[in-house]
């Protein structure tokens, strides 16, 4: 029994916003106390949360967690803990693995592990293409059957604008989701930064923001063509964002997500060729970064996810047009997001949204929810704590972060997963 005392709740599901107690006992909320107190129960573990957020747990929509193949990246166990640190009790696995999760029985290998090894609850997400090869559909219902909550090729852009209508079609007969890696691969070929004067300047290949537009445009077509659910993955660029919106406004059945690292950072932090600022989208400009802000405050975008990337060091240390791209995110995530909220981009609630009921409806499941009843899966998070990004203290094995030695304010200092305690501070 856990009894957290005067805590600070944001719980979008309920909706509630405000002082409570909470109860949990047998990996469920027993009680929950609005403004109250709960009698002290005599055998309870007290957590003194005075001056703490108590979150539901969050979700993570789009987590590469490596496993089956890049384990020496990442494995379903550390990137499960990994999540855990950030504050995730649920993550959406994608299928860019060997090999790729193109099958059931994959899909069931990922599961197994999870309910061994894992320290979260893992929602696998299945590829469109059998290899991700973009040449022929994956057994979609098959895999949707074994557990796959979403269909994406993320890592590789889906090149048959085709192919893309089919997996569509089958996700609106199947009421899936379709999330899009959305780049032109003609129009990206060969670049490994944003395009522009500093790639100019550092001689590196540019990727136009329109290698984006250009594949949002044609996704949001085929979706209108099709009635297919489409989530946007990565939105890096403000034409991107302006295309969403206008697509929200005529009805279509769309979402979209953004990641720290595309609302805080510009592409000027690749300067001096910073390996683990590459990232696919890469980062853009101030005027995509001051527009993903708005879109987040606006709702154009419904989803902060983190495209949590590990990749090994001896990689990332490669020269910059070698390296891979994408960098560890699940340990940074909220902490970047409350800046947000300290400069009144978005409020709290709104915050909190974007990483529990925004992804639920999404994915089309249950919304995490600090109700009675409900799995004790939360998180507390102390909104004044600042600290300094020390990669070599993170669970993941990835230790690439664009933001090493920055100064962040608000840490995760307990999760909570199915009644489990975890302490971090
Ligand atoms: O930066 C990225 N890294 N973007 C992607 O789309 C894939 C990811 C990865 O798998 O490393
Ligand atoms: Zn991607």
């Amino acid at each position: 029994m856990i009894l957290i005392k005067d805590a600070y709740v944001i719980d979008p599901a309920q909706p509630y916003e405000g002082p409570a107690e909470l109860l949990i006992e047998q990996g469920r909320i027993r009680q929950f106390a609005p403004k109250g107190r709960l009698r002290r129960p005599p055998k309870a573990q007290v957590v003194e949360a005075q001056g703490l957020w108590v979150l539901p747990g969050l979700i993570d929509m789009h987590t590469h967690l490596r496993e089956p193949g890049f384990e020496h990246k990442e494995t379903i166990k550390t990137g499960t803990l990994a999540a855990l640190r950030g504050g995730f009790t649920t993550v959406c696995a994608m299928a860019n693995t060997n090999p790729v999760n193109d099958n059931a029985g994959i899909t069931e290998f990922i599961l197994r592990k999870a309910q061994a090894e894992g320290h979260a609850k893992v929602l696998p997400v299945g590829a469109i293409s059998k290899g991700q090869k973009g040449q022929e559909l994956a057994e979609m219902a098959l895999m949707k059957d074994a557990g796959c909550v979403a269909f994406s090729d993320d890592g590789h852009p889906v090149q048959s604008a085709l192919l893309m209508r089919r997996a569509l079609e089958y996700a609106a007969g199947l009421d899936t989701l379709v999330i899009t890696h959305a780049e032109d691969p003609a129009l990206s070929e060969g670049g490994v930064m944003n395009e522009g004067l500093l790639a100019l300047r550092m001689g590196l290949r540019g990727i136009p923001a329109q290698a984006e537009a250009v594949a949002v445009f044609r996704d949001l077509a085929l979706a209108a063509l099709t009635g297919g659910r489409l989530h946007v993955a990565h939105v890096s660029t403000a034409e991107a964002v302006n295309l969403i919106r206008q697509g929200k406004d005529r009805g279509l059945r769309i979402s979209a997500e953004t990641c720290p690292h595309y609302f805080s950072l510009t592409e000027e932090a690749v300067e001096g060729y910073n390996t683990n600022a590459k990232v696919n989208p890469p980062l853009r400009t101030e005027k995509d970064l001051q527009a993903i802000r708005e879109a987040l405050r606006d709702g154009t975008l419904d989803v902060i996810a983190t495209d949590h990337a590990p990749h090994a060091p001896e990689e990332k240390a490669q020269q910059f047009d070698q390296a891979p791209s994408g960098a560890s995110g699940l340990e940074t995530a909220l902490a970047l997001s409350f800046a947000l909220v300290r400069e009144e981009v978005l409020t709290p609630m709104q915050m909190v949204e974007k990483f529990t009921t925004n992804p639920a409806r999404v994915l089309g499941i249950e919304p995490p929810a600090l109700r009675e009843g409900a799995e004790a899966n939360l998180v507390i998070f102390d909104p004044e704590r600042a600290w300094t990004v020390n990669p070599r203290e993170f669970l993941s094995k990835g230790k690439n972060t664009p933001f090493e030695g920055k100064e962040l304010q608000g840490q995760v200092v307990a999760t909570v997963f199915r009644g489990d305690l975890r302490k971090w501070l």
